[in-house]
């Protein structure tokens, strides 16, 4: 079984996340393949049975190639299970403009084509420096008392890979046990049909006690 990390990023820190979360999974015994989505072609996507996908946030929305994937892979993402992550900058935000911070995530998701069914999306910080803004950005930014900085929060992104390594396993496990039960032997397929392990069917703006896209990493 093996899983998809696939990201976009403009500047480097969400390529850094993406990867530290191939290697959480694989230290925690689950195959994956870190992919980037505007330069990697992802190969027979249908053999991965759990994908985490993120990007930058510009202008508060995903990167053309993260969303492009959503967009072309909608059918397959309805039978797997999905975590999602977005890159910005709420740490570095100050004062009363960290309030902007909890209002993104949904702007972000409600961005999204489809939008897609996810189990858990995650608000990161990543790293913010002055040469990837034009002068206007600049300007605006100094206004609004922001710091520029690595904000990535390294432990907290550890806790996130952590926690979906341990769905994915369990959900793993449980298949793998029905199917012996069952007596069918042979690779197992992926998350379809009504009793699949891991539901799927997540929409962002629905009550949902799972739904952890409120969680933002500030620093
Ligand atoms: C042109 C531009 C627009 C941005 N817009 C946002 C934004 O709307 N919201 C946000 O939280 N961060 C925003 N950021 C900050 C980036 O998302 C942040 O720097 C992130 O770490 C970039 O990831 P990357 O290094 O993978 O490109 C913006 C950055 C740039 C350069």
């Amino acid at each position: 079984m093996v899983v998809l990390v696939g990201y976009a990023s403009a500047h480097g820190s969400t390529r850094e996340i993406a990867e530290r979360i191939g290697v959480r999974l694989r230290e925690r015994g689950l195959a994956n393949h870190v992919r980037d989505l505007e330069r990697e072609a992802v190969e027979e996507p249908e053999r991965y049975e759990a994908l985490v996908l993120g990007s930058a946030v510009h202008d508060r929305a995903w990167l053309a190639p993260a969303k492009d994937f959503l967009r072309h892979q909608g059918e397959l993402l309805e039978t797997r299970p999905v975590w999602l992550f977005s890159v910005g900058m709420p740490g570095a935000l100050r004062g009363p403009w960290k309030r902007l911070a909890a209002t993104e995530g949904p702007l972000i998701l409600a961005d999204l084509p489809g939008p897609p069914p996810y189990r858990s999306h995650r608000l990161l910080s990543g790293v913010v420096s002055r040469d990837q803004f034009p002068l206007r950005g600049r300007l605006l930014f100094r206004l609004m008392g922001c710091r520029y900085g690595d904000f990535r929060d390294w432990a907290a992104i550890d806790s996130w890979a952590d926690g979906i390594a341990r769905e994915v396993t369990a959900a793993f496990v449980e298949r793998r046990r029905a199917a012996a039960h069952s007596g069918k032997s042979g690779p197992i397929g992926p998350w379809e049909g009504p009793d699949r392990t891991l539901p799927t069917s997540r929409h962002p703006h629905q009550a949902d006690g799972n739904r952890d896209d409120s969680r933002v990493t500030t620093n």
